[in-house]
């Protein structure tokens, strides 16, 4: 049991350092348990602080001080301190001085996998958020800037590569000792969380690119030798990336070089350090009997997203760690709107909003519901979540929304010239955004200030009589910890109103006009709005595009829902009155049976689209996707028995399947493949396809599903079909899952990032002793709880991929949870605070679930130790649980 509360950081106690650093010399002499680090900073007094003569105190932590010298001076042993988190030097000069430091690390001991570490046998660094600390004394904070210049030494042959970040320099070899050296120097100030450093003996895979002023950079991604045929992929979507951003945002790249490495131990996806990105190896290597359409997507995504950084994030960087979401909700809405682009955008602003609905919604109504940008914390790590990084970006959006496209780009452009080489705060983000609009974004500015999704209720009344058509809308949104009282939102609403062909009739608003772009503003908590010259009846289509991230309930009928479903001229919609009705009918079969004429409505309403040739597979296969547990879970609201919510989506997918039957059948033949594999759009969404009709017919025609997914089996095309019949097969208890889950391990155990896979299947296989599996399986001689991606494939994989298991009413889930939780945080406490995560949305479920639940809490909070990342989330839950809603 902890003995005291950790410290809670507040955003308003921020205060600018009393120095700064406008360099930083550092000398590596890489040794796998004594790296010997020299620091050389340029400092001098913070002309914007307001102490003077302050005391320097810096970050440090495990670290072994040897010496400390200012101007040449060595200091003292009295002249500082140094306790477990700082070296304070009471007394400095207060102009310009020189700081130099000398100390140890310990690489191999770092099982934190932050600061300098080894990963199978290679040296890097993880220094997001505060890593630097742990490899030498620094302001540990990202409003300090300064210019880097590296140097780093180890033995020539097992070493052979050394990056850094900037720009390469000198190299040479240090005769008589088997060593060598390399120089790198970043001409661009930057934060320490920016500083990375890579030695091992890997392979590069090179390529170059020219920007659009000319220069050539050259392009290196690093991976472990006999990797090098993996990283084709990875390279093309790099270029890819680079051009866009010139081409969408006009940002050029601004080093001679771009370096990627690859590593297998990592906590996170990946890294945008200057210069020097480090990626999680599964967002790297892909070949087509290694990789599935997802992740060949993934890749694409998180390459864009790390390389779009360099400019929101690293040039211009974040004053503190409260601003996160400047940095990730900005870039994530940059790698979103680049898949869009070379992607297909229908597809991918549903696959965003699913996300969205399966991660950030259940954090925003449970007991981890943060803002966007939250005013306190325990952990920094804690807050890399869904809400700073996917609601982060729906921010974003929604400002692009209200500004149009012109004035979004105007808006871009000031900020990316006014902030250039700052660190910056998400209100100097949103002055842009008005500045260059002339739009007044005070209320919008509640959208990162206050958390909970907001509840949208609409209303809308044909008046044939008067040819009118009037919508009430009204938001609340409900009370989160710590903030009792909520305020109306500034929402943007993309709005159609559908006639009985499905064309959008012309919005011709009450006091305003023709509506040039389809958009009305709800700005206090009730507002009618009332469109004339309806001389039809419209069924309404709200949140087009889902423009704002709320909740809607809408008085719409089934019948408008299906008319939606294939006439809506907005796909998003047409998706959404899909799931709605989705929703709706596994709702109604909660009590045992599936009420037949909706199913069948349903059914055909599905059977028309599937049958349309004109409808893209990748559309084609998001509908056949019914809500996801958790949704229905939502939708229940409280005393959830999620037995009861997979038996009756089962039920509901098994009709549907059998419904479906002729039409599902013939998908599959169509889907075929007949040439090699291609990660294009057509071929992902032709397997997409493919595998969620063999998802549909498992549930209904079991026998014929098995059979089908052992006949792809057999013989398969790709990673992606392995994958498709495998994730169908886990969800019927058969004997057959089992057989060909062995046969998948014994065909690929030598590859580690399949191995990940095969526990992932695993987690997720429906099953009555599912908490059983995943504790037989956590002492499997491949399982181990030091590599991050094999934690988040068994532990990862159950909590949030087997609703039904982890939540076992026995509480037999949460023990293997909770079990794993206590042994990792023993020595990664970030991932066991991840992991721990699982727990955020017990409050709804029923009074056994919520008991078992609380008492694995408990547990893990009596726990020796417990480090503060798993204190914070751990508690946090518990202390919703205790007020059930
Ligand atoms: N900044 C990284 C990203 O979103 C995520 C990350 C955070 C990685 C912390 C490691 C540690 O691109
Ligand atoms: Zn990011």
């Amino acid at each position: 049991m902890r003995t005291e509360t950790p410290q809670t950081i507040h955003l308003k106690d921020y205060k600018p350092v009393p120095y700064r650093i406008d360099s930083a010399d550092l000398d590596f002499q890489l040794d796998p348990e004594k790296t010997r680090v020299a620091s050389r900073l340029a400092l001098r007094p913070n002309p914007d602080s307001e102490e003077s003569a302050a005391p320097l105190v810096l970050d440090g932590k495990k670290l072994q001080l040897l010496s400390v010298a200012i101007d040449g001076k060595p200091l003292k042993s009295d002249d500082f301190t140094v306790s477990d988190t700082t070296l304070t030097i009471p007394q400095v000069p207060q102009a310009p001085f020189t700081l130099e430091i000398v100390n140890l690390c310990n690489p191999t001991a770092n099982t934190e996998l932050s600061g300098l570490y080894m990963s199978n046998g290679m040296y890097c660094t993880q220094c997001e958020a505060e890593g630097f600390r742990r490899i030498t004394y620094f302001y540990d904070r990202p409003d300090v800037m300064a210019r880097f210049r590296v140097r780093m030494e180890a033995p020539k042959r097992e070493m052979p590569i050394l990056l850094s970040n900037g720009n390469p320099g000198e190299t040479g070899d240090l005769p008589g000792t088997g060593r060598h050296y390399a120089v790198w120097s970043d001409p661009f100030p930057k934060p320490c969380y920016l500083f990375a450093l890579v030695a091992g003996d890997l392979a590069g895979v090179h390529d170059t690119f020219q920007t659009m002023s000319g220069r050539t950079v050259k392009l290196g991604i690093y991976v472990e030798k006999g990797k090098e045929d993996r990283c084709a992929w990875a390279m093309t979507s790099l270029k890819l990336s680079m051009s866009w951003d010139e081409k969408a945002f006009g940002r050029e790249y601004d080093l001679d070089v771009f370096n990627i490495v690859a590593v297998s131990n990592f906590n996170m996806g990946a890294m945008e350090n200057k210069g020097l990105n480090v990626f999680n190896d599964k967002y790297i290597l892909a070949l087509p009997s290694t990789a599935t359409d997802t992740d060949y997507v993934n890749i694409e995504a998180i390459i864009a997203h790390e390389y779009f950084h360099n400019w929101t994030g690293n040039r211009i960087t974040c004053r503190d760690w409260f601003q996160l979401c400047l940095k990730e909700g900005l870039t994530v809405f940059r790698d979103q709107e680049f898949t869009s682009d070379v992607r297909s955008r229908a597809v991918k602003r549903i696959a965003d909003v699913k996300t969205l609905r399966a991660r950030q919604f259940p954090e925003d109504g449970g007991p981890l519901a943060h803002p966007a940008r939250p005013s306190s914390y325990i952990e920094i790590n804690n807050f890399y979540t869904p809400t700073v990084y996917e609601k982060g970006a729906e921010i974003c959006r929604m400002m692009k929304t209200l500004l149009g496209e012109a004035a979004f780009r105007k808006a871009m452009d000031l900020y990316f010239s006014r902030h250039d080489g700052e660190a910056a705060t998400v209100e100097d983000f949103v002055r842009c955004m008005a500045d260059a609009s002339g739009r007044d974004l005070g209320q919008f500015f509640q959208w990162y200030e206050q958390a909970g999704t907001p509840q949208l209720k609409a209303e809308g009344r044909y008046d044939a009589k008067r040819m009118t058509f009037e919508l009430t809308l009204e938001q609340k949104t409900l009370p989160t910890p710590g903030q009792p009282e909520k305020r109306s939102l500034h929402i943007p609403l993309g709005v159609g109103l559908v006639g009985s062909e499905g064309e959008d009739l012309p919005l011709d608003l009450d006091g305003v006009g023709i509506l040039n772009a389809p958009i009305i503003e709800l700005t206090g908590a009730k507002k009618t709005f009332r469109f004339r010259n309806i001389t039809k009846k419209p069924v309404v289509s709200l949140n087009r595009g889902f423009s704002a991230p709320v909740n809607l309930t809408l008085n719409a009928s089934p019948a408008d829902q299906l008319f939606l479903m294939g006439h809506d001229r907005d796909s998003l919609n047409r998706w959404e009155a899909g799931q709605t009705r989705g929703r709706e009918l596994i709702l109604a079969s909660m009590n045992g049976s599936v009420p037949n004429e909706e199913a069948g409505n349903y059914a055909s309403a599905l059977e028309g689209l599937l049958r349309d040739p004109s409808i893209d597979n990748a559309f084609k296969a998001l509908m056949l996707g019914l809500p996801p547990e958790p949704d229905i879970a939502a939708a229940i609201g409280k005393d959830v028995d999620t037995d009861a919510v997979l038996a009756a989506r089962d039920r509901v997918r098994a009709a549907l399947g059998s419904r479906l039957d002729p039409v599902l059948n013939g998908i599959w033949t169509a889907t075929a493949e007949r040439g090699p594999y291609a990660p294009d759009p057509a071929g992902t969404a032709r397997r997409a396809l493919r595998y969620a009709a063999l998802q549909m017919i498992l549930l209904g025609n079991r026998e014929k599903g098995v059979a089908l997914a052992l006949e792809e089996l057999a013989k398969p095309h790709s990673m992606t079909a392995e994958m498709g019949a495998l994730g169908g097969l886990i969800q019927v208890e058969t004997p057959e899952r089992e057989t060909q889950l062995e046969a998948f391990f014994n065909r690929h155990a030598a590859d580690h990032l399949l191995v990940d896979k095969w526990f992932m299947l695993h987690a997720q296989a429906k099953d009555a002793n599912a908490a059983a599996r995943i504790e037989r399986l956590s002492r499997h001689p491949a399982f181990t709880y030091s590599t991050p991606n094999r934690v988040y494939a068994l532990i990862g994989g159950f909590t949030s991929g087997n609703v039904a298991g982890f939540n076992a009413a026995g509480g037999e889930g949460y023990r293997v949870v909770a079990d794993a939780v206590i042994k990792l945080d023993g020595f990664n406490p970030q991932v066991a605070a991840r992991m721990a995560t699982g727990f955020r949305s017990c409050q709804i479920l029923d009074a056994p679930r919520r008991t078992a639940a609380n008492r694995e809490l408990q547990r893990i909070l009596a726990a020796p130790k417990l480090s503060r990342d798993t204190f914070e989330i751990v508690s946090r839950i518990a202390n919703g649980l205790a007020l059930p809603p």
